[in-house]
């Protein structure tokens, strides 16, 4: 059974007036950033659903989005294995476009990095990384972030598009798992 997320929050690290004001920050940087040119904002499933919603109605340059799936963390598990497999590519010509991939969170590298070296083969204009959270002490690999909402310590959160076991990605703020409760009450 999926239970009710106050049974094993810790606490709300960053709240929803907190993460909707930087969002509409980061938009309104990237606005002004590609003024005069066209973007193609790339997202990373399944976590950077909720994050490029909500961003793309703070860019006021002309956009087009595309989705990628790339694997790292596998259904179950609380860590990233290190390795990212590509499972669904855009659906278009990326040669001299502006691109940004749109990310949840950069935790140890790896789903970044795997994506930035595949698209920067296609020869894009431009390619860089918005990413709402960065785990920065967790990094394995280094990845260019060049749009960074928060950089949140090693602890493991939820809501806002990341999940616990696929669930909880609704939630409109980032929490802290409790993971003594999750794991405590678990079935
Ligand atoms: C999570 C998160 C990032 C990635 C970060 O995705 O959404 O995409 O892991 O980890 P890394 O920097 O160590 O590679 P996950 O693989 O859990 O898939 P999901 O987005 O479908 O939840
Ligand atoms: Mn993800
Ligand atoms: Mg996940």
């Amino acid at each position: 059974m999926v239970r009710d997320y106050h049974e094993f929050l810790g606490e709300v690290l960053v709240s929803e007036e907190d993460l909707q004001a930087r969002v509409a920050e980061l938009g309104r940087e990237i606005s002004r950033d590609f003024e005069g040119k066209e973007l193609l904002l790339v997202c990373i499933l399944r976590g950077g659903v909720l994050f490029l919603t909500d961003l793309m109605r703070h860019i006021s340059v002309p956009h087009a989005i595309e989705f990628m799936a790339v694997s790292s963390y596998g259904t179950g598990a609380r860590e990233s294995t290190g390795q990212a497999r590509i499972t669904l590519d855009v659906n278009t010509d990326i040669r001299d476009r502006h691109v940004i991939l749109v990310e949840d969170i950069v935790d140890s590298g790896h789903t970044l990095a795997s994506v930035l070296e595949l698209l920067s083969m296609r020869k894009p204009a431009s390619l860089a990384v918005c990413t709402l959270l960065d785990k920065a002490e967790r990094r394995e690999v280094e990845v260019p972030i060049l749009y960074r909402g928060f950089e949140i310590p090693n602890k493991f959160v939820f809501g806002y598009g990341l999940d616990i076991d696929e669930f909880y990605r609704n939630l409109p703020f980032i929490g802290v798992v409790d993971l003594q409760k999750y794991d405590g009450n678990a079935e």
